[in-house]
């Protein structure tokens, strides 16, 4: 079977891959790269646990072919935390409690941190909405609501809110 040659952009850094026509950019970041933060939750674009960001916008990357990213920018999970330091919505969701088994989290992160940026100061009703897409069977939402919040705040410099 033929495969198609990529030069994309993933976290900041030039990425080459072979991949096959028909292969989605979730089976490229898992398989392909070890890029193994995505997760595979559904597979059709219900779950929201392969979220990554594409050109500045949360998909779903089961749904985008790997074929897709040419010349574009990716960003994943892999790329949130700076170094050992991790982003301020990580360490909320460790503080909060806001994961159980994690399988949802990679991605509720990526489209948090897509808020933010969207909106420094989103109430619970648009935490909820934003994230209507990411779904979690463990910690019944109300934990990574808190958590958004609590990193909001920080992120807004109210370091002693939430
Ligand atoms: Fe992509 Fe569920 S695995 S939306
Ligand atoms: Fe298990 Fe969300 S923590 S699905």
């Amino acid at each position: 079977m033929s495969q198609v040659h990529v030069t994309t952009e993933i976290n900041g850094d030039t990425v080459e891959y072979l991949c096959d026509a028909e292969e989605t950019l979730l089976d490229v970041l898992r398989d392909r790269l070890q890029m193994t933060g995505s997760k595979e939750g559904c597979g059709t674009g219900d779950c929201g646990a392969c979220t990554v960001m594409l050109d500045g916008r949360p998909v779903c990357s089961c749904l985008v072919l790997g074929a897709e990213a040419e010349g574009r920018s990716v960003s994943t999970i892999e790329g949130m935390s700076d170094g050992e330091t991790l982003h301020p919505l990580q360490r909320q969701f460790l503080d909060n409690a806001a994961l159980q088994c994690g399988i949802c989290t990679p991605g509720i992160l990526v489209a948090a941190k897509a808020l933010l940026e969207k909106n420094p100061n989103p109430d619970e009703t648009e935490i909820r909405y934003w994230l209507a897409g990411n779904l979690c069977r463990c910690t019944g939402y109300d934990k990574i609501i808190r958590a958004v919040q609590a990193a909001a705040a920080e992120m807004r410099g109210e370091s002693n809110a939430a």
